[in-house]
């Protein structure tokens, strides 16, 4: 029987907003105090941004207030120029002096079962404590450190302490192998490296450590290893260089200094697939990434004291950085941070979670939305969902199938759907609703207040209903500040093509209601289960196998993930094309880079098609590959090589 639903998404109707939670929000309570009478108008007046940014930033703790909200000289912009400011005093030290200080800041839950709940004074005084550790080895301002560890509290305490003292943090996600972690550390240049033994997953033991220390076989500026016990598992350590955190936090003192900082100076850098084989390291900054993460968490999710928030994300990607760590933090909320696999040892883990701890606003991704509808709506029936007010939706655009799912078997038809699109560079969402927003299923929905977007052609003239390049066409607090040590790639990448306008990489479609249709990358970078890798990044993990001569890598649509991973390879002569290569290709690609950017198929061919200078044509490769007619291949050196894709697909 169709349901009220199916009829208003058949007709591609609106979702207006719950009047009880309009009422409510914290965007309403704002636009009351500021006379804005509705959204239209909230956007409108907004895009004065110094008026806005203003207002906003001084619901933040500031050492010395700014002198001016924006300095912008494109492509680069500093925010909240002449103040002084420290992003952890206003996630942790600052809830010292309130209620908050009693509060559970982080109820986290392992794998296997275990739980640990962790106030904002322990947490205050573990981070400090990590950070007169790291003094102690000689770390000061600016320096990074290496961080590399699965979903446990030591990361989030890790982070905080680095920020305190104004180092730099670098995350490497703990799904990254050897070679993906080394290289990360090695740009970086990363004087200390904090991991742990080991984790669990799936009920299996993966190895931290090891990993760790055959990355640091060859990364030369790493010093000293501090190692988290998490399995209590047997691990080497190497005499010298290796300290266990347990060790050397225990005899320091529970007080830390907190470095009064540049709003502009660094914070994190993380790195991101680009669409050469050497990820980015974007960059942010302490001011204006605290700024606009915690506004937008506030008014997106609507958080509020009593809320138990659960951004179901790594903290190794920005997700978790911003929504995890810094923005819940800042705003004094309880979150939820879960160890393990999603549907570990049932597929109802998640929701099991949801009921324990009575989640209210719950944050994931498409792939595991679709991941969890095959498994069955009777999973998410055996638990009670009904403290949930407001669902979120990251990573990838969300397919009506799976909107449907979510809203009716996760939110019980009660609950919004914030589809928040931004980026590992943008630091906080860009378009996105907010709870007095009107909804359309599929559509991110407009750019946030302080934000503006737009679809370009080519040539930079604004479409309308017609599919092109997505742009920002202002800056904002939380943008990246550049690349790490490659300030020509920050302005080929981001600013080349239209003249500062901040060019996402993104392919969408705006509608006649300024609604935003995101369809996906436009460069050669692929969306797998939501994680971002680009396809050269897994053709030289690929051509660094003694056996392979060339490698060129398509990602083709796939039901649950978005994409799949399918490799195109040309063995060196003499060398048998056959089922044991292909295994063995696999497993060396997980152990260069990781598990998510193992190829899922993998083909052999005489040839890939490439054009006469060189160039692998990887959109013809893909045309054949999904059925498609791959267009003009007169141009190819080598147009035979397409009909050996058909022959092997
Ligand atoms: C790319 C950024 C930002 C957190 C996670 C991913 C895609 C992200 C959406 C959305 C459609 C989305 C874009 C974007 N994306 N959110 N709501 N709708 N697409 O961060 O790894 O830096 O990837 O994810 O393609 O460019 P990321």
């Amino acid at each position: 029987m169709a349901t009220t639903l199916d009829v208003l998404l058949k007709e591609q109707r609106v979702f207006n907003p719950p009047k009880g939670l309009v009422e409510k929000s914290n965007i309403k309570q704002w636009m009351d105090k500021h006379g804005i009478g509705s959204y239209e108008e909230l956007l409108e007046k907004s895009q004065d941004l110094d008026w806005y940014w203003d207002e906003v930033a001084k619901e933040l703790e500031w050492f010395r207030p700014w002198s001016k909200v924006l300095e912008w000289a494109p492509p680069y912009a500093k925010w909240f120029v002449g103040g002084k400011f420290n992003i952890t005093y206003n996630a942790v030290d600052r809830h010292m002096k309130t209620k908050n200080k009693d509060k559970i800041a982080y109820i986290w839950e392992g794998e296997p079962g275990d739980v640990r709940n962790i106030t904002y004074a322990q947490l205050y005084e573990e981070v400090n404590r990590l950070a007169n550790a790291l003094k102690s080895l000689g770390v000061k301002r600016g320096d990074r450190v290496g961080i590399y560890l699965p979903m446990i509290p030591e990361l989030p305490i890790a982070m905080l302490a680095c920020a305190k003292m104004g180092a730099v943090h670098s995350v490497v996600f703990s799904g990254f192998s050897v070679k993906g972690l080394q290289d990360r550390i090695n740009d970086a240049g990363a004087k200390i490296l904090i991991t742990c033994d080991e984790t669990y997953r799936r009920g299996g033991i993966v190895p931290i450590k090891k990993n760790a220390d055959e990355a640091l076989e060859n990364a030369p500026t790493v010093e000293k290893m501090i190692v988290v016990r998490r399995t209590g598992g047997n691990v080497a350590m190497k005499p010298g260089r290796d300290i266990w955190w347990g060790e050397i936090t225990k005899t320091q003192p529970t007080e830390a200094k907190t470095e009064e900082l540049d709003p502009e100076d660094l914070i994190y850098i993380l790195y991101t697939s680009g669409t050469t084989g050497k990820p980015k390291g974007i960059l942010h900054v302490h001011g204006g990434y605290a700024v606009a993460t915690y506004w937008t968490l506030k008014t997106v999710f609507d958080l509020k004291d009593d809320d138990v928030w659960w951004c179901a994300a790594d903290i190794g990607w920005v997700t978790g950085h911003s929504y995890i760590v810094y923005a819940p933090l800042m705003l004094g909320v309880t979150s939820v941070m879960y160890e393990g696999a999603p549907a570990f040892p049932e597929p109802d883990r998640w929701w099991e979670i949801i009921e324990k701890y009575n989640v209210s606003v719950f944050y994931t991704s498409p792939t595991s939305i679709r991941a969890h509808m095959r498994m069955g709506d009777e999973w998410p029936k055996k638990r009670n969902m009904s403290t949930l007010r407001l669902l979120g939706s990251v990573g990838e655009p969300i397919n009506p199938e799976a909107w449907v799912w979510y809203y009716k078997n996760i939110g019980a038809e009660r609950c919004p759907i914030m589809d928040t699109w931004w980026q590992t560079e943008t630091g906080s969402f860009c378009i996105s609703p907010l709870p007095i927003t009107p909804l359309k299923p599929g559509s991110a929905t407009k750019p946030l207040p302080g934000y503006s977007a737009d679809v370009f052609d080519d040539r930079g003239n604004s479409l309308t209903n017609a599919g092109g390049s997505v742009v920002l066409l202002s800056p904002w607090p939380a943008m990246l500040r550049g690349i790490y040590k490659d300030p020509e790639r920050y302005q080929n990448t981001y600013w080349g093509k239209y003249p500062a306008i901040y060019l996402t990489g993104d392919m969408g479609r705006k509608d006649e209601d300024g609604y935003f249709w995101v369809q996906g990358r436009a460069d050669d970078i692929l969306k797998v289960a939501g994680h971002r890798i680009g396809n050269s990044e897994i053709e030289s993990a690929l051509v660094s196998h003694a056996k392979v001569a060339e490698a060129a890598v398509i990602g083709k649509p796939h039901e649950v993930k978005g994409e799949s991973i399918v490799a195109f390879v040309v063995t060196k002569q003499g060398i048998a094309a056959d089922e044991a290569l292909k295994k063995e290709l696999k497993e060396h690609v997980s152990r260069e880079i990781g598990k998510i950017a193992r190829p899922d198929e993998i083909l052999f061919v005489p040839d890939v098609p490439k054009t006469r200078s060189g160039k692998i044509m990887r959109r013809i490769i893909k045309a054949v590959a999904i059925g498609e007619v791959p267009g003009d291949i007169s141009t190819l050196a080598n147009p035979e090589a397409v009909e050996e894709i058909k022959r092997a697909k």
